[in-house]
């Protein structure tokens, strides 16, 4: 593997993933780890991120110095590069003026690096801070108008700097670049893929789990679908799956999760009926914070009773990804780590934690789904939220209005998958505003229920875009609406973005 320590860089997820594509494993680490760490992890390569700072500032990120000891080749790219020369006292100056967009460099020496890249081509800067002279031992291989070092390397020990960004795809011939550092300097076998991923994961699990159970909520989402699906490949019945149905899951949604896993996987899957006690606790409440608050709770004391009925369960199997690990910080990812505490488990149950997903992303995720043979359903799921139909159905929850919900939105989203729009539309739903309007129906006035229909395009949901569905497809999915679902005459489409709206209509 290849490891990227952090210097802080808006580019560093994409370094590690540009590696990964090239077939070697990369993760991204904090540059506060030392020497030691690094030598455990034994990586073929490491590479210094960039960095917004000046290496001459004050806290400026530096790493353990004894890193340049350990015989294993550096990249530095940009701060990396600047980090570098500092410590082995070339000179590092601010730039007259900042410098960012696209450059022309000129290759004046060959490295192994550049292989046989052509000599004149365009790369990505964004720096303030420049490399004015290499330190002793180094060479400049490149060069361009503002920048005296563009790229500088000691190929007898190694090491490699870059002012520009390879990671970035406006360098020209930045990922070849990267594919020469990983694999003609570092030798990397490029055995990395989520074949591979899997072999290794399920030998990881086998090995801490031994003959011990290990217990898995399963929702039905993407994320905790693939961890039952990885761990049953390891262990098969030592995993118990738990699904509890709150009775606020989509048409067929609890059915299909049953057949998929419990009949297709054969996994020992437990089903938790808790329909009644939700909805009874919802009962007469209006306030959307209030609801959410009630199905969080009730999530947790279902989850607790059953699972404190399980004596004989050690550990906890949970679908965290890289970006929820990379969001609270770099520090280094493991894949089992001892957690007490569980969104409210009880203490006395000392659960130790599995978070095999936990170094991939959300595609990679996706990937692993398909080669363990999860079906296309699940692999693509849109997200789909904890509380569910709950927040809507706008403002009190009824049978009647869960089963508008539910009809309406079935017949969404068999129109979207016909018209082929559902992976190009991140998600998609209907949700039923607590208002009745006047219609018209066979000769006969009507006062009945408005359907609103929610579809955005997003990358993370942290902000999103109104899906642009083209009007035949919404004309069919609104008379359909209107035609099959009781107790509808009315359908609205909502063209806000977020913000200021937010996906979700409660
Ligand atoms: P909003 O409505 O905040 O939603 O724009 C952003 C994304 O998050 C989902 N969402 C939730 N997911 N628990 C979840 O697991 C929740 O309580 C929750 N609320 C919103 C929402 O579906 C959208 O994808």
């Amino acid at each position: 593997k290849v490891i990227v320590l952090d210097f802080g860089g808006q580019y560093n997820q994409l370094i590690t993933r540009r590696i990964r594509d090239l077939g070697v494993f990369s993760e991204l680490v904090s540059h506060k780890i030392t020497a030691a760490e690094v030598k455990e992890m034994n990586p073929k390569g490491i590479i210094f991120s960039g960095g917004p700072g000046s290496v001459y500032a004050d806290g400026a990120p530096r790493c353990d110095e004894e890193i340049f000891d350990l015989g294993i080749p550096v990249l530095g790219i940009c701060y990396g590069m600047q980090l570098m020369t500092h410590h082995f006292e070339g000179s590092v100056e601010a730039a007259n003026h900042r410098e960012y967009g696209k450059a022309m460099i000129t290759i004046e020496h060959d490295s192994k690096l550049f292989g046989d890249l052509p000599k004149q081509q365009s790369v990505w800067m964004s720096h303030g801070d420049l490399v004015k002279a290499p330190p002793a031992g180094f060479t400049v291989d490149a060069t361009n108008v503002s920048c005296p070092v563009a790229s500088m390397s000691d190929e007898s020990r190694g090491l490699y700097g870059v002012q520009f960004h390879p990671e970035v795809r406006n360098s020209e011939y930045g990922n070849e670049m990267l594919k020469n550092f990983i694999y003609d300097v570092c030798h990397c076998d490029g055995k990395w893929s989520m074949e591979n991923f899997i072999d290794i994961e399920v030998e990881k699990i086998r090995e801490s789990v031994g003959e011990r159970k290990v217990l898995c909520a399963l929702s039905g989402g993407v994320d905790s679908s693939v961890v039952a699906a990885l761990i049953h490949k390891a262990i098969g019945d030592q995993l118990i799956c738990m699904f509890i149905d709150h009775g606020l899951l989509r048409k067929d949604e609890a059915e299909s999760v049953m057949e998929t896993f419990g009949d297709r996987f054969d996994m020992n899957l437990v089903k938790i009926d808790a329909q009644d006690r939700f909805l009874s606790k919802l009962t007469g409440v209006k306030d959307p914070e209030q609801k959410r608050k009630i199905i969080g709770n009730e999530f947790i004391y279902v989850f607790e009773e059953e699972a404190g009925k399980l004596t004989e369960v050690d550990f906890l199997a949970q679908g965290t990804l890289y970006t929820d690990i990379i969001e609270s910080g770099t520090d280094t990812a493991q894949t089992i780590k001892s957690h007490h505490n569980v969104g409210g488990l009880p203490e006395n149950m000392k659960l130790d934690l599995i978070e095999p997903l936990n170094t991939l992303f959300k595609d990679e995720v996706r990937e692993v789904g398909a080669e363990l043979g999860l079906p296309d359903e699940i692999v693509w799921r849109q997200p789909f939220p904890g509380p569910g139909l709950g927040i809507r159905v706008l403002g009190e929850i009824t049978d009647d209005k869960l089963e508008i919900v539910r009809e309406s939105d079935a017949i969404l989203r068999e129109e979207i998958k016909k018209a082929g729009l559902d992976r190009e539309i991140w998600q998609y739903f209907t949700a039923l505003p607590d208002m009745r309007s006047v219609g018209v129906m066979g000769d006969e006035r009507t006062y009945d229920y408005t359907v609103g229909i929610r579809a955005v395009t997003s990358i993370d949901g942290m902000t999103s875009d109104w899906a642009r569905i083209p009007y035949d497809v919404l004309e069919v999915i609104s008379t359909r609406i209107v035609n099959e679902v009781k107790d509808v005459n009315r359908v609205v489409y909502d063209i806000t973005s977020k913000p200021p709206s937010t996906i979700e209509w409660e």
